[in-house]
C-alpha cells in the first residue's frame, strides 16, 4: 500500500492508497472506541459498497446517504442531512466520513466543517475524480443556483483511505472524468505523468488496481504538495484552477449535464487556445494536451451551444475574480502554469470556439 503524506503542520495527514485500503480504516478507528462515526454516502456507492465500508468500521457507525449527483450540493442536502445529526445526537467529538465521489466529499466535508462549527472528517474516495483530487487538501461546499462551489469551508481531513477496489464498479465515464483531473496535474506540475496516461491506458480501463494505485498515489503526491505549500490559495494552489475558470462556467451553463471531469477537459482545451493565441503556449504543445485528452475518451466539444456572453458572466461570479479580474491559470508552456489577469472578453469569446457544438 501507498502512503503520502499532507503536510500541514498539527493538522497533517495520510492518504492511504491501494487495494483493500479500507481496511486501514479499522486501525485508524481503534483508538477511538467511543467515538461516534457517521457516514455520509451517496446511495448508488451505499448500495454497492456500503456493506465492506461498514465491516472495517465499529458496528455503531451510523450510515446517512443522499441522491447521487451534483444537485446534492445543496442548502436543502445538506439541510435534511444535519437535521439528521441532530436527531440522532451526533456531538462535537464526532467524525464523518465522505463515502463517494468529489459530491459526497464536498458536501459531508462542508457538513463536518460546520456541524457544531466543525467535527472530525475522514474521506473514502471511490471515483478516480475524488482519489487524484477532490479527496486531499481540505476544500469543501456547496453550489448555489448563481454558480459553483460558491459556499464552503476549508476543512482538511485527518485521514484519506482510498480503496482502488471501489473503482471497479466505476462507469466508464466516471473514469474518464477524473482522468481529466490528472492529465490537469501533468500539464501544470508533472509533464512526464502525461504520456504515462496514453502508455497505461489499456491497464486504466482495465481498472488494474496497481496501475491505478500508482497513478493515484502520483496524482495525490503533486496536490499534496501544492496544498502544504499553500493551504488557503493565496498563490501557489491557485495553478490547481487550470482549465477551471472555463470548466466550471460550461459545467454551471450545461445544468451539470456534464461531468465536473469533462467541463474540466474542455476547460483545458479553450484556456490552452487562449495561451496559445496570446503567445504563451507553444502549438504542438496545445495539440499534444488536446491528443492526449482526445485519447482518453474526453469530450472535445460541447454538446450544445452555450453563449460567449453567458460565459463570460459565469466567470465572473467564480471564486477565480480578484479586484475584479476574472483569473486564469495559462500554460506557458508544458510545467509552466502562469497567472493572468487581463483576459479582455474577445480572447475569450474567440477562443471557445474551439470547443464550439457541432463544429
Ligand atoms: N474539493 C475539491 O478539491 C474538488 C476537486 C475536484 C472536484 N471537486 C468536485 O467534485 C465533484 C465531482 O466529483 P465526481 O466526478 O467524483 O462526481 P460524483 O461524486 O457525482 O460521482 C460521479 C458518479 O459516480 C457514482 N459513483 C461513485 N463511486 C462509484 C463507484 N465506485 N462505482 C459506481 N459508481 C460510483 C456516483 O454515484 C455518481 O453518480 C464536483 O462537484 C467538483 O466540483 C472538488
Ligand atoms: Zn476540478
Amino acid at each position: 500500500m501507498d502512503v503520502v503524506r499532507v503536510e500541514l503542520g498539527d493538522r497533517a495527514y495520510p492518504i492511504h492508497i491501494g487495494s483493500s485500503a479500507v481496511n486501514s480504516l479499522r486501525e485508524w478507528s481503534v483508538p477511538f472506541p467511543r467515538r461516534q462515526l457517521v457516514v455520509i454516502a451517496d446511495q448508488t456507492v451505499a448500495d454497492l459498497h456500503g456493506p465492506r465500508l461498514a465491516a472495517a468500521l465499529p458496528p455503531d457507525a451510523v450510515t446517512l446517504t443522499f441522491p447521487a449527483g451534483e444537485t446534492s450540493k445543496s442548502f436543502t442536502a445538506m439541510e435534511r442531512l444535519c437535521e439528521q445529526l441532530a436527531t440522532r445526537g451526533i456531538e462535537r467529538g464526532a467524525a464523518i466520513i465522505a463515502f463517494g465521489g468529489g459530491v459526497a466529499g464536498d458536501l459531508a466535508g462542508f457538513i463536518a466543517g460546520t456541524w457544531l462549527r466543525g467535527v472530525g472528517f475522514v474521506q473514502v474516495p471511490t471515483t478516480f475524480l475524488a482519489a487524484v483530487d477532490a479527496s486531499v487538501g481540505g476544500k469543501t461546499g456547496i453550489n448555489l443556483h448563481a454558480g459553483k462551489n460558491l459556499v464552503g469551508v476549508f476543512h482538511q481531513p485527518e485521514l484519506v483511505v482510498i480503496d482502488t477496489d471501489f473503482l471497479a464498479t466505476l462507469p466508464d465515464r466516471d473514469l474518464r472524468a477524473g482522468l481529466a483531473e490528472s492529465v490537469k496535474h501533468a500539464v501544470i506540475r508533472q509533464p512526464d505523468l502525461l504520456d504515462r496516461h496514453l502508455a497505461d491506458i489499456a491497464r486504466i480501463a482495465a481498472r488494474d488496481p496497481q496501475t491505478l494505485g500508482e497513478l493515484i498515489a502520483a496524482n495525490c503526491a503533486i496536490k499534496a504538495a501544492v496544498v502544504a505549500a499553500d493551504e488557503r490559495e493565496a498563490d501557489l494552489r491557485m495553478i490547481l484552477n487550470h482549465g477551471h475558470t472555463i470548466g466550471h462556467a460550461f459545467e454551471h451553463l450545461l445544468g451539470y449535464e456534464l461531468r465536473h471531469g469533462e467541463c474540466v477537459a474542455l476547460g483545458m482545451l479553450v484556456e490552452n487556445e487562449l495561451a496559445r493565441r496570446r503567445g504563451l503556449l507553444k502549438s504542438n504543445d496545445a495539440a499534444r494536451i488536446a491528443a492526449v485528452l482526445a485519447r482518453l475518451g474526453l469530450p472535445q466539444r460541447l454538446p450544445r451551444a452555450v453563449g460567449a456572453a453567458d460565459v463570460l458572466a459565469a466567470c465572473r461570479i467564480d471564486k477565480k475574480v480578484r479586484a475584479g479580474a476574472v483569473n486564469f491559470v495559462l500554460l506557458a508552456g508544458l510545467g509552466q502554469p502562469v497567472r493572468v489577469a487581463d483576459i479582455a472578453d474577445a480572447e475569450i469569446e474567440a477562443a471557445l470556439a474551439i470547443v464550439a457544438a457541432g463544429g
